[in-house]
Formats: structure tokens, sequence, C-alpha cells
């Protein structure tokens, strides 16, 4: 595992964006696991940018998202696929339909986790996943649980997820109790897994995913049986990390 440590979100994000841009000048015909969320937003940007300069093309990628609410259509304007529109797909040259996210206005569950199921192995997974975490440490939106579940999962959002998504949303109860995501084994099969996390909000976290017990409690610990983890934080988020683990973290500021 590699912890990078930028001073700023902004630093943070350009680190994360040059992992992805590195992957796909390299293999053209990458496919991108991507994530939605606050975190990302800024290596989005960044991506946005350097396809317009011209750096990077995205015109054979493939993409693959982590997640999407249930019960909200695509032009829904808190919907996973809108996100991605807004944030990136639109921003460059990526084909509409090489872009993948869950349908959730499937109202068949077991169909829809299929469908996806198969969507993600037929493209061999992701070269690169990216994650955000969860302030209870989820990833795509595997929560917190018993036990690891493999596959694309129908899952009911947690009252802390649904109170972080919240802020998203016109009020609390418009936000959707239950989600499509991409599954443990669809996450650990990608090549190379980008984690990204910012803020003070995600200290504690970020150190018990990275080095506490590897449990579905926390379900981001499972990235530590991963052979090829990057980790993108700002210094607030890696707080905790530098008290306990300093020699963990390169610093690129
Ligand atoms: C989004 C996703 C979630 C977020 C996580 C962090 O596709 O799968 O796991 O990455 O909830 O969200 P932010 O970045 O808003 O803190």
């Amino acid at each position: 595992m590699k912890i990078y440590g930028g001073k700023t979100y902004e630093q943070m994000s350009e680190k994360a964006a040059s992992v992805i841009a590195a992957q796909v000048i390299e293999k053209p015909r990458s496919v991108l696991g991507l994530a939605t969320g606050s975190t990302p937003i800024g290596l989005y940007g960044f991506l946005a940018r350097w396809y317009k300069e011209k750096y990077v093309s995205f015109a054979q990628c493939k993409t693959i998202n982590l997640d999407e609410y249930c019960g909200i259509g695509p032009d829904h304007d808190q919907s996973y696929a809108y996100f991605m529109r807004e944030n990136l797909f639109d921003q460059i040259d990526v084909l509409p339909e090489n872009t993948n996210i869950p349908n959730g206005l499937n109202p068949d569950a077991a169909a829809e986790c299929a469908r996806y199921d198969k969507v993600i192995e037929d493209l061999g997974y992701a070269d690169v996943q990216l994650l955000g975490l969860g302030n209870n440490g989820h990833i795509g939106f595997n929560e917190p649980a018993a036990a690891f579940v493999p596959g694309v999962n129908h899952v009911m959002l947690t009252e802390s997820t649904i109170n972080a998504n919240a802020r998203f949303f016109a009020s609390r109860d418009e936000v959707p109790k239950s989600a499509y995501t991409m599954g443990i084994k669809g996450i650990m099969n990608a090549r190379k897994i980008l984690l990204v996390a910012n803020g003070a909000g995600k200290a504690e976290i970020l150190e018990k995913a990275l080095f506490g017990p590897v449990t579905p409690e926390v379900p981001a610990s499972v990235l530590q049986l991963h052979r090829d983890v990057v980790v993108c934080a700002d210094e607030a988020a890696l707080s905790v990390i530098s008290q306990k683990h300093p020699e963990e973290i390169e610093w690129f500021r």
C-alpha cells in the first residue's frame, strides 16, 4: 500500500487524478471504476482539464460506476448518473455507451444485481477502481455488516449514510433508503485501487480502515488484503495516521 499525503484538497485531487491519467495514457482501453460523492469532484476537474489540454483522451475507455440510489432515475439531479455526467462524462470524450451505472429504477433487485454483476465480469473488472470512504468505513455502498457481500447487492442505507447524504437533498426524507452497489468481489478484483479521502472527519476511520483489523464492520479494511492500493489524502484526513504511523506517509507537498 502506498499512502500519498498532500497539504490541501487541491493537491490531493491533482495527485489522485494523475494516477488515473497515467493509467489511461499507458493503456488507452482501460476500464475505469468510478465513484461519486464530494471527494472525487476535484480530481474529476483535473481529468476534465487535462482532457481539454489534450494530455489525455478517454475515447477508448470503458467505465463502471460503483453504485446508484434506488428509486431515482438518471435525470434526477441527485442520481449518481446525473452526477457523473455533470462532473466528468460531459466534460471528456468518453462515449456514453461505454459508461455503466446500476439502474436505480429497476424494481427487480435480483435481476438488476445479476445484470450489473455480468457487466462488471464481462468488462474483466476495473484496471483502476476509484473509491471514496464513508464516515462509517463503507466503500461503494457496502455498509458495515456481519459479513462481506461479494456480488452486486441491494443495500438498505444506514442511518449514518442517510444523514451524511442528506446535505445533497432538499430534506432528509427525500434521501433514498436503498441503493445498488458493486460488492466486495468487484472492488477487490480491480487491478489497482485508488482510495481518496479528505477532511478531518475522515481521519479516524481512515486510520481504522488502513491499520485496524480487517473486518466487515469496517468494509474499507478489506483493502489491506489488496496488492496494489494507492491512497491519496489531505493533511486533515491523515492527521491520525500521521500521529500513529508517520513513516507510512509519503508527503508530496
Ligand atoms: C460513492 C460511494 C460512496 C462515497 C462515500 C464518501 O459512489 O460509493 O462510498 O465514496 O460515501 O462520500 P464523500 O466523498 O461524499 O465523503
